[in-house]
């Protein structure tokens, strides 16, 4: 039976734990210079609805590096971008290619395109979820930080696609994960429902909360894509929540700060933090190549 990624908890926690074994491998592959080619013949698809530099670079040299290919289909110049049907796209785009990664707006256009893909289909952002930055950031905390679970993870900032993923994988693997946002900026409900009778997860609107102690503080953006509008309520809104030198003082003394990219130095990082992080941070972006490698293998071929 195809699988799909549309979201965290589309996996069982062996399954994650297994991706980020198995991005652990593609990176030592890579850096050892090691040839595995497990897509030979093999095709996806990338449907763009959104800018994007990490996915789509991660993606299309993910695939290549694999032995396959991508293919780059930006919405707008597609029959997408004319209102062809997601119903008849994934149908047709499934007897072309092996997988379909989207990054869109709505959720349910990624779910209406796995329901009829017969191709696994990957969310590569929506307005609600990033899983692939998930897998990423996983595997980034693994890899400087040891066992997940003995870990306490902070998220500060919107409650937005970055922060209900966070939440998702919290529950799968039993992460402490603190959860903080200004009021009007909470986490989706849905989500947030799902983590209300977990005891390791925290949701707050006190920054300062959530860092305490924290190993890991993680932020991203305070307008997202697509939200552009709401630019300037936004930032009055989030004032008090910038990770800077002030708020990493809470922190564990070897406490990490990661943040997805783009970033907005001096709004949700400091521009101090940034740097002294810088190598977190690009390790993080690099780290989306090696998970995503990982979940395209898991993915595509038979096993
Ligand atoms: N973090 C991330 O998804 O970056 P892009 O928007 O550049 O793909
Ligand atoms: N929350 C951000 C993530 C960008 C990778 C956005 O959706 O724009």
């Amino acid at each position: 039976m195809k699988r799909d990624f549309t979201k965290i908890l589309d996996l069982t926690p062996d399954e994650g734990i297994y991706l980020l074994e198995r991005a652990a491998f593609m990176k030592r592959m890579r850096q050892t210079r090691g040839e595995y080619v497990p897509l030979r013949g093999k095709s996806l698809a990338m449907i763009f609805e959104k800018a994007s530099t990490r996915t789509r670079v991660s993606f299309e040299l993910g695939m290549e590096e694999l032995g396959g290919k991508a293919l780059h289909l930006s919405a707008a110049e597609t029959q997408i971008g004319r209102g062809e049907a997601i119903s008849d796209t994934a149908r047709v785009l499934s007897r072309y290619v092996n997988a379909i990664m989207i990054r869109t707006y709505a959720q349910k256009t990624v779910e209406e395109l796995a329901r009829w893909s017969t191709a696994p289909v990957i969310n590569g952002l929506s307005d609600l979820y990033h899983p692939c930055q998930m897998l990423a950031d996983l595997f980034t905390v693994r890899e400087l930080k040891g066992d997940l679970r003995r870990l306490k993870i902070a998220y500060i900032g919107d409650g937005n696609n970055v922060a209900n993923s966070w939440i998702e994988a919290a529950i799968l693997l039993g992460l402490n994960l603190a959860v903080a946002f200004p009021e009007q900026y909470r986490p989706a409900p849905a989500v947030e429902g799902l983590a209300c009778d977990k005891g390791n997860i925290i949701f707050t609107n006190d920054p300062m909360e959530a860092a305490r102690e924290a190993d890991v503080i993680n932020t991203d953006v305070w307008v997202s894509m697509g939200m552009e509008e709401e630019k300037n309520e936004r930032i009055k809104a989030f004032a008090g929540f910038s990770v800077d030198e002030k708020l990493l003082e809470h922190a564990k003394k070897d406490a990490i700060v990661m943040h997805c990219l783009p970033a907005h130095r001096n709004e949700e990082i400091s521009e101090s933090v940034f740097e002294r992080f810088q190598d977190v941070i690009f390790t993080q972006a690099e780290n989306r190549l090696h998970a995503q490698k990982a979940l395209l293998e898991w993915l595509m071929v038979e096993v």
